[in-house]
């Protein structure tokens, strides 16, 4: 048993985007089954819920414009990375969400970020999370070795490069959730061998999570260092989080998980916005 410790939240600034046009059409991971029918009024109710939730909890949330024909745009988490006022736009891997870079890149050009351009597939924080001062960074799947250093070199932090394996975890944020500035909770059967035993030395405190919670998206996490926004079904590491003095905050994003996404997902952080 762990000793819980003194959590605190710190306000945080979010985009989003409206599900307005979201459907599961085509499948780039193993979540993802076109025959299966998607309520999309069910996703948008559940969409609001959840930045109904972030308001409540004292965050600013702003949202962009969704486009017709990109069903997977609800994602803003792989719209772009945000630090310091600073943001990598991204390159998708797949033809399917390409469309969605651009539209990203300009509401954050037009919102006043500083704007750089991707240099190798990079989905954003799909697969960038910042800890602390560090950027843990998933590939395997998705966002490219090479886009590391790039990272590296446009956010001037220390880059962690992990290695996914398992494609049902083919983001880094459905493997690997931040908690707060030391502390994450991740499933490890989800990385290489190697990429378990720096976790286990980076953070040798961190919350293991089991399959079940890690598919029900338990790890798609959004934490304010206090709060933390999840699937109310990842019931152990909901358990988890509490025993160590965290808030947990349910919510039910049963649709969206159809396309293989969670709450963190459909949230890109705005580290060093104005307010
Ligand atoms: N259907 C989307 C895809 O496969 C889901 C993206 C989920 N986003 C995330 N940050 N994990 O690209």
């Amino acid at each position: 048993m762990t000793t819980p410790v003194t959590t605190h939240a710190t306000h945080r600034h979010y985009l989003m985007c409206r599900p307005t046009y979201f459907a599961v059409e085509y499948t780039i991971n193993p979540w993802m089954d076109p025959t299966r029918p998607v309520d999309r009024d069910l996703a948008i109710a559940q969409w609001d819920n959840l930045r109904q939730t972030y308001q409540r909890l004292g965050h600013t949330v702003d949202t962009i414009e969704p486009l017709p024909g990109l069903p997977d745009m609800v994602f803003a988490a792989n719209g772009a990375t945000v630090i310091d006022g600073r943001a990598l736009a991204v390159q998708f891997r797949e033809p399917q969400r390409a469309d969605e870079a651009p539209a990203y890149r300009g509401w954050l050009e037009r919102a006043g970020f500083d704007v750089h351009d991707a240099k190798h597939i990079n989905e954003g924080e799909g697969d960038l999370l910042l800890v602390g001062d560090y950027v843990l960074a998933g590939t395997g799947f998705r966002t490219s070795h090479s886009e590391h250093a790039h990272v590296q070199e446009v956010f001037g932090r220390p880059v962690v490069t992990l290695q996914l394996v398992d494609p049902c975890f083919y983001h880094l944020d459905t493997a690997l959730a931040v908690i707060d500035e030391r502390t994450i909770a991740y499933l490890p059967e989800a990385f290489s061998p190697g990429s378990q035993a720096v976790l286990r030395r980076l953070f040798p405190d961190a919350i293991h999570a089991t399959w079940a919670d890690a598919a029900a998206f338990g790890l798609n996490a959004v934490s304010d260092g206090r709060h933390v926004v999840l699937p109310v079904q990842a019931e152990a590491l909901t358990a988890a989080l509490r025993e160590r003095g965290y808030q947990p905050v349910g919510v039910d994003l049963s649709e969206l998980r159809k396309a293989g996404g969670g709450p963190k997902c459909c949230t890109l952080e705005l580290r060093g916005a104005r307010r």
